[in-house]
Parts: structure tokens; C-alpha cells; sequence
């Protein structure tokens, strides 16, 4: 894709509100009536495993169009090491924008930057129509399993890159999603009330 318009940045605070606005309008009834993402943007940015060098904007001609952050995250193997690794999300790209490619540019600048910065791996739950494009397993096919879930248990919607090759060579164990991500829903509720009203609609296709 053209990408000479297009700035791959580090968020900064004059752009939170804007970056919050964008993740609500991406994902609003998308998995479920209404979204917490944007909440959870707004929380994550205070975690200890919050990544400040990969939480990136996407401008195209100076507007905003996408944003990804990333988390610092874990495997523990069977053997009993804890694996450091990274996950990411949400990651938004502006509804009247999808499907031209962009957010996979994103996921893959994005991904560059996070194997620069010495990550070996990345697991997230994620769809594989969209992740496999840019190099995503399903983690279970390579022995890495998900927090809760029997060990026998593919579940199709945790997936795994290595980012450094051979980097999980000979490994197993459990995938663990950062604590940050599971949100106070009562309390992601009050959040919203701080932005225009939306219908929260029951659609087709929502997971929750
Ligand atoms: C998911 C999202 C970031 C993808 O960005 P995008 O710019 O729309 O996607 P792209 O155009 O770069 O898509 C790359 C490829 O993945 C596929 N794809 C994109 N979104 C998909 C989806 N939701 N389901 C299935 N396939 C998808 C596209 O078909 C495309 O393949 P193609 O080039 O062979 O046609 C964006 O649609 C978005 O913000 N969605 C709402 C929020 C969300 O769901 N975030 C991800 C949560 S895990």
C-alpha cells in the first residue's frame, strides 16, 4: 500500500481523548452491545506492563486514523520458566477506513517496532482471518495454551507470532493475558457517560 502520507507515531497526551474517542467508534457494538475498549485504552496506559515506546498512532495527512498499544506479558512453560513476551490491543482503525489495508500496515509497522525493541514473541486473542495475515498461529497448534482453558483445548482465537526466530523453540506452557485487560464493567460504563451518547445494539455476531 502508498504509505507516504501516512506517520506511524508514539501517542502523547494531547492525543488520549481523541485515540479514546477513535478505539470507541471502532469497536462500538462490534462484540457486544456498546464496547469497553476505549476504557481499557484508559487504563492500560497507567499499567506497570504497559509498553510507552509501542503505544503508536496512525496519522494520514495529519488525521488520526489508528492506534495500537502493547503490553508486557507471559508464558509460563511447563518446564516452570516464565517466558517474557508481548501482547497487543486494542488496536483500532477508524470505521469509514476499514478494509483498505491499513490496519495490517499498523499490526505489521507496529510488530517491527516491538522486535526492535527486543520482544521474542507476541500471543493475543485475536481472529485469524485478520492476524494470519501478518504471520499469526493458533498458539495451541504450537503448545502454548490459554490461561483456563484445558491443556487438550485448541481455542482458535489465541494466536502466537514469533517475532525472533526459534525464539519458543522447544517450548510449552500457558499463554497468560496481562491483568490489565479485565476491566471493571460498571466502572468502564461510568467512563462512558464522559462521551456523546451511542445505542448500544444487540447485532449479529457479537461474542458477549
Ligand atoms: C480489525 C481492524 C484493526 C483491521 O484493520 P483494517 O484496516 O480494517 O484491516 P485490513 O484492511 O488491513 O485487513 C487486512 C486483511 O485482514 C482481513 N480482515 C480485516 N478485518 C477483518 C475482520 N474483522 N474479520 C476477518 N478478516 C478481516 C481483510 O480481509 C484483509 O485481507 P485482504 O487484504 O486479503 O482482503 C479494523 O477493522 C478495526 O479497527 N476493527 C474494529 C476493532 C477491532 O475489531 N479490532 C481488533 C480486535 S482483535
Amino acid at each position: 500500500m502508498r504509505q507516504d502520507n501516512i506517520i506511524i507515531r508514539r501517542e502523547t497526551p494531547a492525543d488520549y481523548a481523541a485515540v479514546e474517542h477513535l478505539t470507541r467508534e471502532a469497536f462500538w457494538n462490534v462484540y457486544r452491545p456498546g464496547c469497553l475498549e476505549h476504557y481499557v485504552v484508559h487504563v492500560l496506559r497507567r499499567d506497570p506492563d504497559f509498553v510507552p515506546e509501542l503505544d503508536l498512532v496512525m496519522e494520514r495527512d495529519g488525521a488520526l486514523i489508528g492506534h495500537v498499544l502493547y503490553m508486557r506479558a507471559k508464558i509460563v512453560a511447563d518446564d516452570g520458566r516464565e517466558i517474557p513476551m508481548m501482547t497487543f490491543g486494542p488496536i483500532s482503525i477508524r470505521p469509514d477506513l476499514q478494509r483498505q489495508g491499513l490496519g495490517k500496515y499498523l499490526l505489521d509497522e507496529s510488530m517491527e517496532r516491538a522486535r526492535e525493541l527486543g520482544a521474542g514473541a507476541l500471543c493475543i486473542e485475536g481472529n485469524i482471518d485478520f492476524y494470519g495475515k501478518s504471520g499469526f498461529v493458533v498458539a495451541g497448534t504450537r503448545g502454548v495454551h490459554y490461561h483456563g482453558e484445558p491443556e487438550q483445548e485448541i481455542v482458535p482465537y489465541v494466536l502466537l507470532r514469533e517475532l525472533q526466530p526459534d525464539f519458543l523453540k522447544g517450548i510449552t506452557g500457558v499463554y497468560h493475558t496481562p491483568k490489565g485487560y479485565y476491566v471493571d464493567e460498571a466502572a468502564a460504563e461510568e467512563f462512558d457517560r464522559n462521551f456523546p451518547p451511542k445505542e448500544k445494539l444487540r447485532l449479529p455476531g457479537q461474542l458477549f
